[in-house]
């Protein structure tokens, strides 16, 4: 009995101590997330990494018989020569199976081609440029896209009375995005766009723009702003310009009054109505659980996003995939894993459509409001099974 249990020892130290460790390789799962974890977007690669690391802390680290292993790689920023030769690093030396993270969509642009050449599923946990997905085949996104969370609040706005709008958006991927969804569906429902126009990606002085919006005396202004200090500006400058007093109403896309930065945008951002899939607000026993492990995992320096949600969801993903495919990588297995996949996640249900791989969700119309001191983006509309109108034109 006591030489078969040596037996067993040896055969267990050999595998764990063999060269290169090649037995306990095939044991661990490699992630690498690549995000934004300094500069003017460092909160993204916080925010979704924090998200991932709830995931693991509820649920544990191993599916499938298989070790999550997370390496964390920094973009700096919308540094897209940076994230493609960190994601070939990633692929080429740390031999990761999967490529995840991506706030910004130049990073997750520039590291399509590696994920579609070297067959590596790449999850998006936020880049929300709707045509990223059709850049690799081997791309699923668990976050948004901007004419999915457009295209309820241009209906919503016609539906309420406003009539004229004028819309600004940041110039690159997610905001021309933003502009076309919102003028099509705008006009759709019969409504007039009065002027547009685009301000540059890390713009912060938006004194001329306000003052061409004050002239123009739309109904209303439609704003999509990648968030961080220019959001928080933005609804400084709307205030202190007097658009508010004039009577031109303000709408956005929730990154605009995005949890993360909410709070520092203070008084005038209440009242402030948007559509977006995620509030810190959204009232769920998912949710609720979400923020309480957020918290204990990750403290509360920073206020869970919707770019937490998607690491948690994009974790969750991962997790259930690896558990269907028995802790294969192989990638067509692993996609397919992935592919019609529903998870019930802290935003509400949300499902990978098996031909986009893009995601269905809820869209919530929500206001900002204050309760007991803090300001929330509380939903009291919503439009379900909402996929990515970009893909449908
Ligand atoms: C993007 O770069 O795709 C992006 C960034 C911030 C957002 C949405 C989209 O809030």
């Amino acid at each position: 009995m006591m030489r078969v249990k040596r037996f067993f020892v040896a055969l267990l130290a050999f595998f764990v101590l063999c060269p290169g460790g090649a037995a306990i390789a095939q044991q661990v799962v490699k992630i690498g997330v690549v995000g934004e974890f300094s500069g003017p977007f460092g909160d993204y690669g916080a925010q979704i990494l924090a998200g991932m690391k709830t995931y693991l802390k509820l649920h544990g680290d191993v599916f499938g018989g298989k070790k999550i292993e997370l390496i964390v790689k920094d973009t700096t920023g919308a540094a897209p020569d940076i994230a493609k030769r960190l994601a070939q690093e990633l692929v080429a030396q740390d031999n990761v199976d999967i490529l995840a993270g991506f706030g910004l969509t130049p990073n997750a642009l520039a590291v399509a081609p590696v994920s579609a050449e070297a067959k590596k599923p790449m999850v998006i946990m936020n880049a929300a440029t709707s045509v990223i997905t059709t850049r690799s085949p081997y791309i699923v996104r668990v976050s948004h896209t901007l004419p999915q969370d457009t295209q309820p609040i241009a209906q919503w706005a016609a539906k309420n009375g406003i009539k004229r709008v004028f819309t600004m958006v940041s110039d690159y991927g997610p905001g021309t995005d933003a502009e076309a969804a919102f003028i099509k569906a705008f006009k759709a429902a019969g409504g007039e766009v009065t002027e547009s126009v685009r301000s540059p990606m890390t713009n912060t002085d938006f004194a001329p723009f306000l003052q061409r919006m004050k002239d123009n005396k739309p109904d209303a202004v439609f704003v999509f702003l990648p968030p961080g200090s220019q959001t928080i500006s933005f609804i400084k400058g709307y205030e202190e310009r007097g658009l508010k007093q004039a009577g031109i109403k303000l709408i956005a896309t929730g990154d605009l009054t995005d949890d993360g930065t909410l709070q520092a945008m203070g008084e005038p951002a209440i009242g402030l109505v948007t559509s977006f899939h995620y509030s810190a607000a959204h009232d769920s026993p998912e949710n609720k659980a979400f923020i309480k492990a957020y918290v204990e995992t990750n403290g509360t320096k920073l206020r869970p996003n919707f770019m937490a949600c998607a690491g948690y969801d994009g974790m969750a993903a991962i997790a259930e995939a690896l558990k269907k495919t028995n802790g294969s990588v192989e990638p067509e297995k692993f996609l397919a894993a992935l592919k019609g996949m529903k998870l019930m996640s802290p935003r509400g249900p949300i499902m990978i459509d098996p031909d986009t791989r893009d995601i269905v969700q809820t869209v919530y119309i929500r206001r900002v409001e204050k309760i007991d001191g803090i300001l929330y983006n509380v939903e009291f509309d919503k439009y379900p099974d909402v996929k990515d109108p970009g893909k449908q034109s």
